[in-house]
């Protein structure tokens, strides 16, 4: 079987992590704990990094440190995993959604204002697959209401967008530096991981001190054990960030391995009839965190039994996201009810992605279109 993904561990993850475990600092103090969050902030370029335990955690405290209101709200895409919706909902928000771009598979940033209303603070845009999301648009929004964006970057370590592509400020920043707050999932199929984790960037002290302190209890600095806002322990500890740092160190690498893939794919794909390939936008580069591709309903196939077939042949793969509108434990709580998003509808049906992994070869690969293509055909 050719594995969906699978991760990259050398040398330098290994006497990291060893170095934790001789020196005795496994838990969440350590100094990779504090080289972790310095690497991986500067290289978004932001000023404030703060490791937790995963990327669904750093969701949560980013919309906990906005200090919102019960009943506000937080508009983000269907087309995600359901620690968006999560998030907003264990601070009491509610999650309003859009649909997908279908060439993207990221939120269709055209349907955002229509869904702004009195009780809007922010605005989450989720990076899809390793293509980012259309940010001019989303900032210019945020600017003319007055939102905060939670940039939702657990997909696209390392993706850059061409902002400003109309003006004479433009330049190609990286995912990651455009939130109010900005977030990051380390899980093992991440193109960074520390095994679990995830990270909440953002340039503004505040915030950065209120997301500090949850995430480690409310302790008080002069009065430990006294508390006066409730916290949560989401904090990493030494021994994965110890991993993560080797990871950062990489991160150049990784990514052109990633490239490599996802042309590979591209290249070898390209004119299969009843196939969508994944974009890659003139505003947008591209890391290729997982290769999806959507099937035409023509090909008479959904994404379920293209899987079953491929995995005939030995091809793992895994479905795309099913949209948060259509997940039943919203409809239980009458959330999303009778709600329509026909693109998120269609790509969760019809979409997979193949392995997408580190190791694969160029070998696999052809292994893996061959079956793409007798699938098919
Ligand atoms: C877009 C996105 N956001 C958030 C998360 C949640 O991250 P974690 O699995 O680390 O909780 C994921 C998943 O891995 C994700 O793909």
């Amino acid at each position: 079987m050719i594995p969906v993904n699978e991760p990259s561990l050398g040398e330098q993850e290994m006497l990291y992590v060893t170095d934790c475990v001789r020196t005795g600092w496994v838990s969440s103090a350590g100094r990779f704990i504090n080289e972790f969050e310095e690497r991986w902030a500067a290289y978004c370029g932001r000023r404030y990094g703060i490791a937790v335990s995963n990327g669904t955690t750093a969701l949560q405290l980013a919309v906990a440190s906005l200090g919102l209101k019960p009943g506000d709200e937080v508009i983000m895409p269907s087309f995600t995993i359901i620690s968006c919706a999560l998030a907003a909902l264990y601070n009491g928000c509610v999650p309003v959604l859009v649909d997908s771009d279908s060439r993207t598979w990221c939120m269709d940033v055209t349907q955002i204002e229509k869904k702004i209303t009195p009780r809007t603070r922010a605005i989450m845009p989720v990076h899809i697959y390793g293509h980012p999301v259309d940010m001019d648009p989303v900032m210019n929004l945020a600017e003319k209401y007055g939102l905060a964006i939670i940039e939702d970057a657990a997909e696209v370590h390392g993706a850059e967008y061409f902002s400003g592509r109309n003006t004479n400020h433009s330049a190609w920043r990286r995912c990651g530096s455009f939130g109010t707050l900005s977030c990051f999932s380390f899980y093992a199929n991440k193109l960074v991981t520390t095994g679990e984790g995830g990270m909440v960037l953002t340039d503004d002290t505040t915030l950065a001190e209120k997301v500090r302190s949850l995430r480690n209890l409310c302790f008080q600095p002069n009065r430990r054990f006294y508390h006066e806002e409730l916290g949560f322990n989401f904090r990493l500890t030494n021994l994965q960030a110890a991993l993560g740092l080797a990871q950062v160190e990489r991160i150049e690498e990784i990514i052109a391995r990633k490239r490599w893939i996802g042309q590979e794919y591209n290249h070898r794909l390209a004119g299969l009839e009843g196939l969508q390939l994944p974009a890659e936008e003139p505003w947008a580069r591209n890391v290729y965190w997982m290769y999806g591709v959507v099937l035409s309903e023509e090909t008479g196939m959904d994404a379920t039994v293209f899987a079953q077939r491929l995995k005939a042949q030995g091809i793992e793969t895994r479905p795309f996201f099913l949209g948060l509108h259509e997940q039943p434990v919203f409809h239980q709580r009458e959330l999303f009810l009778r709600e329509r998003y026909p693109v998120a509808e269609r790509i969760a049906r019809q979409g997979l992605y193949l392995p997408s992994g580190l190791a694969l070869t160029t070998e696999q690969i052809s292994q893996v279109c061959d079956a793409v293509q007798d699938v098919l055909t």
